[in-house]
């Protein structure tokens, strides 16, 4: 378990992929923790669009940072974000927040500092942890790795679902094209870019149930080979 005396399970891999049912899930049968990193880099994204901060502009990124707090609690089991002592947690939802987060997570001010938040929350339970860069940058020494993906459109059309369930109005053709360009900034930034680890499991979720991703990850973490 390298460093960790935790139990950590890192789920990379693009937007609409699966990783936050799957993460959700897994933690539910493992009655373990489940941190949502993308909630944080919305967090702030959040804040910003509200201070009316270009996403774009890392020195006003870093003094917003600097002068805000952000927070991460688990009530009930379930991940709270706060920005400066209120919760945001519902309002990080939406694709202007989407958008403005993968811009956000580009800053390298922004990256060391969740890192930081994260690796601190991961030190004090047994957790899934799930993002872009956990098995790459976060948590190096995780003791299982998965990589999920999935193809563009089952992508975009999962976004859509989710959003329709959720209540938010949205166009397939805009989400598929949000989600190329959110992929190709989270794989292009300098630190920490979306990137399988060497030593992670790939699952491509197309055809997969959530039930049968969740069966495949947990055959793993039962049969207790490492990754
Ligand atoms: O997983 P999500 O859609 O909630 O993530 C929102 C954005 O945050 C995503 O476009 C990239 C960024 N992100 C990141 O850079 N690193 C992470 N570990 C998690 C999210």
């Amino acid at each position: 378990m390298g460093n960790l005396t935790h139990l950590s399970i890192a789920l990379d891999g693009p937007a609409g992929s699966g990783k936050s049912s799957v993460a959700k899930q897994l933690a539910n049968e493992l009655n373990i923790h489940y941190l949502d990193t993308g909630a944080m880099y919305r967090a702030v994204a959040f804040a910003a669009l509200e201070k009316g901060i270009d996403p774009k502009d890392a020195a006003t990124v870093e003094s917003l940072l600097k002068a805000t707090s952000i927070t991460v609690h688990f009530e009930q089991g379930n991940q709270r974000v706060y920005i400066d002592d209120i919760d945001v947690t519902a309002n990080i939802r939406t694709s202007a927040v989407s958008n403005a987060a993968s811009d956000i997570a580009m800053h390298p001010s922004v990256r060391y500092k969740l890192a930081e938040m994260q690796r601190a929350v991961a030190s004090q339970y047994d957790i899934v942890v799930d993002g872009r860069d956990i098995g790459t940058f976060v948590l190096p020494e995780a003791e299982y790795k998965f990589f999920l993906t999935a193809s563009e459109e089952v992508r975009a059309k999962r976004r859509f679902k989710e959003n329709k369930e959720n209540g938010i109005p949205s166009e397939l053709e805009d989400l598929r094209m949000e989600i190329k360009q959110r992929d190709y900034n989270d794989t292009h930034r300098e630190l920490a870019p979306l990137k399988q680890a060497e030593d992670a499991i790939k699952i491509d979720s197309s055809d997969l149930t959530l039930e049968e991703v969740v069966g495949a990850i947990m055959s793993y973490v039962k049969g207790g080979q490492q990754s």
